[in-house]
């Protein structure tokens, strides 16, 4: 049996704001919510958060999680005493205990399950992560033996200029046996500097303690301030990017791109320079999205072509053409083989199989069958100052270039209307509607200034 949990009671006082810091946001999710998301592969039977700072925000914050167990801490007395407070939620709990730093969001499941692997097999009484870094100021350093058995920890700030020199550090993510913890969790004291109770002294009082070395150290970077927060995020983006190359996408100058990791993308497609796919998106295999595009939660098909545009919580149909500098936005359905050109803005609105809508148009509310074709500067009046209105066009019409669509307006199947009309009515099926001044022509006129 395993429980996990999360230490998030701290201010996070180097982050300079009034967001608790494990409430921050890492490529579209808390830092929190990330420690979460990446211990649930080990389904552990609890999962409880330490909440202490602005706790009631920390809870609001995690409402999607209804397994997820409260506890508060509510004076910040250090790490030791943040896992004190567990105590009395765990008394009959008997198994093992996965402690995990709420603001090192990078750890990746698998390094979790090696964690929790090494600790079973050996039934230590704790196993705590580890690594070997360059630069290990302000972590605790870690001293073992040569198989990987630990003597002790030592805070930075305890350590003398000798032990300093040590560069296996503790990450802040332990495994224990948590009958074993209990019963060393009441001994822990605060004589150290800062005066805190330290998880790490009950480490010390545990045996058999093993270390296990995590590989890639980029993993237990903790965020302390806005500097790390943004190197976490170059960190997270290079993941996610890499993993999407090794599956088959394309990326031209990766490093200008950003995904999300709640996005899809199929084999063969290709993300263009200065893109960026947000939410929860998905991209068919075969596209090209790019350059200069913005896509957030929207579904492209297949075969797209979308370039310097912004597709906003809307759907784009296989083999659609899009951009450049097109706008969709708010619930856009576009067809397959659609042609949504240059400054295009659509809200909205859905099109039929087909049609396009190429140049310098606004259609919103607007309800348009296939192998429609809306002339350039065509545009839908939906909006009368107070209410919105809907605009229906039939399949196979034409609407004429510069057209003013007044909503409410029904235009029927294969209408044709001329350039320049203001259609104010319904049009019905197979005609011509035109809706504009007669073109007058005076012979011989000139000015009158002209005539004197
Ligand atoms: C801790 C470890 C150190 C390790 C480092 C890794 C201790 C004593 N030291 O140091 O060995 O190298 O993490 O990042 O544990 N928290 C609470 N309640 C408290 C205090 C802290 O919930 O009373 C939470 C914080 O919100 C944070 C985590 O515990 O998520 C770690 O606390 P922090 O003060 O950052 O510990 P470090 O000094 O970094
Ligand atoms: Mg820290």
């Amino acid at each position: 049996m395993v429980a996990v949990a999360i230490l998030a009671a701290g201010k996070g006082t180097r982050m300079r704001s009034d967001l608790p810091k494990v409430l921050h946001l890492l490529g579209g999710r808390s830092l929190v919510e990330r420690v979460l998301i990446g211990c649930s592969e080990l389904k552990p039977e609890r999962q409880l958060a330490i909440v202490g700072y602005q706790a009631h925000r920390v809870k609001a914050a995690m409402l999607d999680y209804p397994n997820l167990e409260f506890v508060e801490q509510t004076e910040q007395l250090g790490t030791g005493h943040a896992v004190q407070q567990l105590l009395p939620h765990l008394v009959d709990f008997d198994g093992d205990l996965l402690v995990l730093n709420g603001d090192v969001p990078l750890l990746r499941p698998e390094t979790l399950k090696a964690l929790l692997a090494t600790h079973q097999q050996h039934q230590n009484a704790a196993t705590i992560l580890t690594a070997q870094i360059t630069n290990p100021q302000g972590y605790g350093r870690v001293f073992c033996d040569g198989n990987n058995f630990l003597n002790k920890i030592i805070e930075d700030r305890d350590c003398t200029d000798a032990q300093r020199q040590n560069r296996r550090v503790n990450a802040g993510i332990y495994c224990f046996n948590w009958r074993k913890l209990q019963a060393v969790l009441p001994k822990l004291q605060s004589n150290n500097s800062q005066q805190e109770y330290y998880i790490t002294d009950a480490v010390n009082f545990l045996d058999p303690v093993m270390v296990y070395d995590v590989a890639d150290d980029r993993e237990i970077m903790g965020i302390n301030d806005r500097r790390q927060l943004a190197t976490a995020y170059q960190i997270l983006q290079s993941r996610i990017k890499d993993d999407w190359m090794a599956a088959g996408v394309t990326m031209i100058d990766p490093d200008s791109i950003t995904i999300d990791d709640t996005v899809e993308i199929g084999v063969d497609a290709t993300i263009e320079p200065q893109t960026h796919l947000r939410g929860n998106t998905t991209i068919g295999s075969g596209s090209r999205i790019g350059p200069g595009s913005l896509v957030e939660n929207s579904q492209i098909g297949t075969n797209v072509t979308l370039m310097y545009s912004v597709v906003l919580d809307s759907s784009i149909g296989n083999n659609a053409n899009i951009g450049p500098f097109a706008h969709i936005r708010q619930q856009v359905q576009v067809g397959e083989s659609c042609r949504v050109g240059n400054f295009v803005e659509l809200k909205k609105s859905a099109l039929g199989d087909n049609t396009n809508v190429a140049h310098l148009s606004y259609l919103g509310d607007a309800t348009v069958g296939k192998q429609v074709n809306i002339g350039a500067g065509t545009i839908t009046v939906n909006y009368d100052g107070k209410h919105k209105h809907q605009t229906t066009i039939g399949n196979f019409s034409r609407i004429g270039s510069h057209n003013t669509l007044v909503a409410p307006l029904t235009i029927g199947v294969q209408v044709t209307t001329a350039a320049g009309s203001t259609i104010v009515t319904n049009v019905p099926d197979d005609c011509l509607a035109i809706a504009r001044a007669h073109q007058t022509i005076k012979p011989g006129w000139r000015p009158k200034w002209h005539q004197d």
